[in-house]
């Protein structure tokens, strides 16, 4: 009885307050908290404190700032008055993306801005929406009963956006202080807008760059053209060699240690509502563009349970400033998204391996080795499960469907491990909209309210 009162108190505290929420999301959406180098690591500390404070102003104990080395700070809070109740651990991040073009942003970047439901600007969707949520949530519940139903601790992160490089050190640090029951991270995407959805799986991702040089310096054109032979076409023969015409990997093995889906996921994924028109429409592909990848395997099944490579980056000359040369060196930056089964270190070897192979014309070929993350994979069954099932039906009003996910998060795999296998729920408000990563990066307003609701009913169900 209690339990109930308690929880529509919540609800009704939320609903009441959501306008002052959509600002203080603005306000911390302000801070250029951008984790990438080259980009001034006092906005990280600007957002740290903030986020301290407002885990506070919640009703968390315990704030701090936990460091370790030079890694961007991670804000801790915690509550921990419920007894024999169990212990959920939430996860955000406070790192963001840098902005991009400032041209192709129709309002800055820092300076949200609400647009028909949505608000603009960098970081609000990925991820500052997904902690001031819980932020919300549990100050809704703080304020209106004075305890909750369970245990939290919270942990936010300020270097996932740069591939989380201190995890493991900051896990031999403070992996006790963090111990819980059952994890929630709230980073991850709806499958459209207004649909619940809980992450099953993420991708792992390995990166390498490759070097080409074919002389010791540019030359004329015209002069020595024939014989000599500019780096950046070989750079580029050789990066095309990676896709078969079918449009698979070319990098022998690299499909061959690939864990398939079980037959349940496959149905689960066939279930699954997909437009054509609206997908092409959302991911922006030119009219005239088919979809790439393996024709054998559905779109979802390509973004979510095999592996695609890409060229991120070239580095040479600008065409406004050539001057018919041969570019001695050219180089580029290739990433593979990888999934359940593959091994990043041996994943990231064989792209390596087939860059440096047979160098065209036997020009100077180097390749660095970059990242290497490995994919995570979990059955979405069992008790947490099926109370976040409930939660995201109560909140979004709307039957919550089982996705995977193409991009990572580092933190998932070794924080769930830490702690014995515990429950990983990832949630999250990214939507096809919203242009994590790009320019005009938004949140829908109306997700987030439903995903706060949702945040709420779930401390109050029954997860272990
Ligand atoms: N929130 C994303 C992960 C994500 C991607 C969720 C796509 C839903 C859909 C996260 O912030 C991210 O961008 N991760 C990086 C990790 C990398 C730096 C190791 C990614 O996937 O590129
Ligand atoms: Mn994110
Ligand atoms: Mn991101």
């Amino acid at each position: 009885m209690e339990t109930s009162k308690n929880l529509e108190l919540a609800l009704k505290y939320l609903n009441k307050n959501f306008d002052r929420f959509v600002e203080e999301l603005s306000d911390y959406a302000k801070i250029p908290s951008v984790s990438a180098k080259g980009f001034p690591p006092e906005t990280l500390e600007a957002s740290a404190q903030w986020t301290a404070k407002r885990m506070e102003q919640s009703g968390l104990e315990n704030v701090e700032i936990l460091r370790v080395k030079k890694a961007p700070p991670y804000i801790y809070g915690d509550w921990l008055h419920a007894k024999d109740a169990p212990t959920l651990l939430l996860y955000a991040h406070h790192d963001v993306q840098p902005p991009g073009r400032p041209q192709k942003w129709l309002s800055k970047p820092f300076e949200p801005q609400v647009r028909q439901g949505r608000l603009y600007g960098r970081g609000v969707v990925d991820d500052k929406a997904g902690g001031m949520m819980h932020l919300a949530a549990l100050e809704a519940v703080l304020k209106t009963s004075g305890k909750l139903p369970l245990n939290i601790k919270f942990i936010v992160e300020g270097e996932e956006e740069t591939g989380s490089h201190h995890l493991s050190e900051f896990l031999k640090k403070y992996q006790k202080q963090l111990q819980s029951d059952v994890m929630i991270l709230t980073d991850t995407a709806n499958l459209q807008e207004g649909t619940p959805s809980i992450t099953y799986s993420l991708r792992g991702i390995v990166d390498a760059c490759i070097e080409v040089r074919t002389l010791d310096h540019p030359v004329h054109s015209g002069m020595w053209g024939g014989p000599g032979r500019d780096a950046l076409s070989v750079l580029i023969e050789i990066l095309a060699r990676l896709w078969k015409a079918n449009g698979q990997i070319a990098i022998e093995g690299i499909y061959q240690d690939i864990l398939p889906p079980s037959q349940e996921e496959k149905k689960a994924l066939a279930s699954l509502p997909f437009k054509e028109e609206s997908f092409r429409q959302q991911l922006g592909l030119v009219p005239s563009m088919a979809f790439s990848g393996e024709k054998d395997y559905s779109v979802y099944e390509r973004i979510w349970t095999r592996p695609t490579l890409s060229v991120l980056a070239i580095d040479a000359p600008r065409i406004q400033e050539t001057t018919n040369q041969l570019v001695e060196w050219a180089q580029a930056k290739v990433s593979m998204r990888i999934v359940h089964g593959m091994d990043p270190q041996k994943s990231l070897k064989q792209l390596c391996d087939f860059l440096a192979k047979d160098p065209p014309l036997g020009a100077q070929v180097t390749v660095h080795p970059g990242a290497a993350g490995e994919a995570w994979h979990t059955k979405p069954q069992g008790p947490a499960f099926e109370a976040a099932q409930r939660a995201l039906k109560k909140g979004y009003g709307q039957e919550a469907v089982l996705i995977g996910c193409g991009g990572s998060i580092p933190f998932v795999r070794p924080l769930t491990e830490a702690f014995g296998g515990i429950p990983a729920l990832l949630i999250g408000l990214e939507d096809p909209l919203c242009q994590a990563h790009g320019e005009n990066e938004s949140l829908s307003l109306s997700d987030w309210k439903k995903g706060m609701d949702s945040a709420v009913h779930l401390y109050f169900e029954k997860f272990v």
